[in-house]
């Protein structure tokens, strides 16, 4: 049929032909769409009759694969859909008329002094705690963290809905106290809030659209920090400006501004963080960076969910790729970690304030055919593992276990994983490192994990003997060392 290097080549060049032709793009995919369906069902259709020859042992395997599964919850629906909003912005940038060329990003000047100058190295590891039957992850208790793995502990995630923070009830605030009791087990963790919301109304926009409603929101915010004994709080709005009012952006300016006034008056031990998109397209509509350095303490960049399955990108990729790919041309280019990472340096932010994130989730995919199971080969949906594309690390790592082929892609500086339809991005201890090295070399301000759920806490990976947390310890252990 087609080849492993064909199709992701033609699919490229079709991209960038619409741009230097001005060609509709919507045109385009309508027709890609359906060229796609044809090959797809064709390829489903032969690979069914197929399929359905073969061996009881493949629907024992695939069986195994649901019974792996976490039961899913709505909590994924928000990581899927900022998944969703990272491809949106690929279809943004080849809907917009700009000339850009991404690859090159402008030279950060840097009065540093050479790295054998640096003193006792110090760094932050924020992780991300998704709190019991949030859905994602397993569900890990507080008392089961380490209270000395990670630096920070953010709470994931405190919602907005409706106008207001919530939920605020008392089985919440206890899980918040249980998180805040770690720190007795380890004097120096901050345990910090983070406020998950958006641009629907009775989120995000409205909470920052008028200064009453900013310094209402302050309050409450701080009400809650302060009665709970937490270290500060971590914006994740999944994006200001972007696909809405235009307006967010001062917004989000303003309320980090009129925060950041607060805190200096009565709580300047509080810290402020904020989680931030990779994507260009998103990162130059919702935030206004050389303002946002004056007033947050550090940005945590999710520099992960590059390569996701949506229905007008189906094909395989890294969720979380360190470098790119020798194939990734023109936009493509821009969707890893040190692209990323260098376009928020460009823009005004400085590298001790920038918290480099690294995924201990991995992303499943379908292939079409199991034939053709390399980087960018076709794929019809989300894997069979996981939730909604979500694989957590024991999951991958059984996966793994069961005999399925490993690959680890020198480019990306990550692996990829495959058996009969089943492909698999993660991260493991030896790209981890090597993203560890990255943020430690690079004198960057620490590393952020998303998640502390999503490792492998209860020590299911059979390599990982008796080290919970082996992925988080991993990235600990080079952060501290700054060696592989
Ligand atoms: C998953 O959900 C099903 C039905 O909702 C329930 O029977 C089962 O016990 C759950 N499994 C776990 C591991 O929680
Ligand atoms: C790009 O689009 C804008 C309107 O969206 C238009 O004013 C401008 O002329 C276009 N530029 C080119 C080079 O087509
Ligand atoms: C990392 O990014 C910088 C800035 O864009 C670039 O100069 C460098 O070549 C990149 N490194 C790799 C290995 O791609
Ligand atoms: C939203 O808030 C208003 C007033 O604060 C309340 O009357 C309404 O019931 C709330 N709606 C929901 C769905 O919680
Ligand atoms: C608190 O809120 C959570 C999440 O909405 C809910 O599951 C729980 O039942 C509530 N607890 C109480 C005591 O209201």
């Amino acid at each position: 049929m087609f080849s492993d290097r064909q199709l992701p080549h033609a699919r490229y060049e079709l991209l960038i032909e619409n741009k230097r032709t001005g060609l509709n793009y919507n045109r385009a995919i309508k027709a890609g769409g359906i060229i796609a369906a044809v090959v797809i069902i064709t390829c489903l259709t032969a690979y069914i009759s197929w399929k359905s020859l073969k061996s009881f042992h493949d629907r024992e395997f695939v069986k195994k694969l649901w019974e792996l599964n976490l039961n899913n919850s709505d909590s994924v629906e928000w990581l899927k859909q900022r998944a969703e909003l990272y491809g949106l912005a690929v279809k943004q940038y080849l809907d917009s008329n700009q000339s850009h060329t991404f690859t090159a990003v402008p030279p950060v000047i840097t009065n540093k002094s050479p790295s054998s100058n640096i003193k006792a190295k110090t760094f932050r590891l924020v992780c991300y705690y998704s709190l019991p039957n949030s859905g994602i992850g397993g569900d890990l208790m507080p008392e089961e963290i380490n209270p000395s793995l990670c630096t920070h502990i953010n709470i994931a995630f405190a919602q907005i809905t409706n106008g207001s923070l919530q939920p605020v009830n008392s089985t919440i605030l206890g899980l918040y106290n249980r998180v805040v009791a770690l720190k007795s087990g380890n004097p120096s963790l901050k345990v910090l809030l983070s406020i998950a919301g958006n641009s629907e109304p009775g989120s995000f926009s409205t909470l920052t659209a008028t200064h009453a409603n900013r310094k209402q929101f302050i309050k409450d915010v701080l009400a809650v920090l302060v009665q709970c004994k937490l270290d500060g709080l971590d914006f994740d709005w999944e994006f200001p400006a972007w696909q809405s009012d235009k307006k967010e952006r001062v917004h989000f300016t303003q309320l980090l501004m009129e925060l950041r006034d607060e805190l200096n008056r009565r709580h300047s031990n509080l810290l402020v963080s904020v989680a931030v998109a990779s994507p260009k397209p998103i990162i130059d509509d919702s935030y206004d960076v050389p303002q946002m350095v004056e007033y947050v303490d550090y940005v945590n960049v999710m520099t992960y969910d590059y390569h996701f399955y949506v229905w007008y990108l189906p094909m395989t990729g890294f969720n979380a790729p360190l470098y790119k790919h020798s194939d990734d041309i023109g936009y493509f280019a821009t969707l890893n970690t040190n692209w990323t990472v260098s376009y928020w340096e460009s823009k005004g932010m400085p590298k001790e304030k920038i918290v480099v994130g690294l995924p201990t989730y991995g992303h499943s995919f379908t292939l079409v055919n199991d034939a053709n199971h390399g980087v960018s080969a076709p794929a019809s949906g989300f894997g069979l593992l996981g939730s909604k594309g979500f694989v957590s690390y024991p999951q991958t790592c059984q996966f793994v276990a069961a005999e399925a082929a490993t690959v680890f892609d020198r480019d990306s500086r990550a692996p990829y994983a495959y058996k009969n339809t089943q492909w698999i991005s993660y991260d493991d201890e030896r790209s981890l490192a090597y993203k560890a090295e990255y943020v430690a070399s690079g004198g960057y301000g620490g590393a952020m994990i998303w998640a502390l759920n999503m490792d492998d806490f209860k020590s299911e990976c059979s390599n990982s003997g008796q080290n919970w947390f082996p992925l988080i310890t991993k990235v600990k252990n080079v952060l501290e060392d700054d060696q592989l």
